[in-house]
């Protein structure tokens, strides 16, 4: 129950970042969150960097992130998924590292819902600038970073309202078949 509640909640909320300060078991409920999701092969190919501190999160906004991110800064979080491709399967030539961080990723964007935190997936980063200001090593590759806050707003509900109200899906006569490719479920 809680869990379709957060997926219903879960927001991208650039817009609405508090600098105050998150919890440190809140993060690591969060992390732990991403953890646990299932992984091909279960190779957890998977890692994180939690990039903390002001100066810390202004620096790598300002120099990596792109113009429509810069409101990445006011967050006093930024966690930023990499992963090893070679550490995960490669089936007709589908590299799956990229969905098993996706799957992670997106556990930590619900547990972090969940705990009334704002977070953004955000991929329009400088991934060469990204990794020499985190000292990522070459072979490594940066998937995607969100922000990690608390809302600018009294409650997470508050936050959200707007861009929930706003959210655009397909319908699901248009993405579900039955039995068979084009059939209408
Ligand atoms: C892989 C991926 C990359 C994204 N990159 C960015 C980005 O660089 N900047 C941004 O503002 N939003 C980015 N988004 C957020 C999407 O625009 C957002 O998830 C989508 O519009 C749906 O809105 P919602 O998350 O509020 O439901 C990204 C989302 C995903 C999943």
């Amino acid at each position: 129950m809680q869990t379709l509640e957060a997926i219903n909640n879960r927001a991208s909320l650039k817009a609405r970042l508090s600098a105050r300060e998150v919890e440190q078991g809140k993060i690591l409920k969060i992390l732990d969150a991403a953890r646990l999701a299932p992984s091909a092969r279960n190779m957890q190919p998977w890692r994180f960097i939690v990039v903390r501190g002001k100066e810390q999160v202004e620096t790598l906004v300002s120099r990596a992130f792109s113009e429509g991110n810069q409101v990445a800064k006011d967050a006093p979080i930024i966690i930023v998924a990499c992963a090893n491709p070679n550490d995960d399967i490669v089936r007709d030539g589908k590299e799956y590292y990229l969905h098993d961080v996706g799957m992670a990723v997106e556990n930590l964007l619900l547990a972090a819902t969940e705990l009334g935190l704002a977070t953004h997936p955000m991929t329009g980063v400088n991934e060469d600038e990204l990794k020499r200001i985190l000292c990522i090593p070459p072979e490594i590759r940066f998937v995607i970073a969100t922000p990690l806050a608390y809302p600018v707003t009294d409650s997470y509900d508050e936050a959200t309202q707007e861009r929930l109200s706003e959210r655009t899906r397909k319908n699901l006569d248009e993405l579900v078949y039955h039995n068979e490719w084009g059939k209408s479920f």
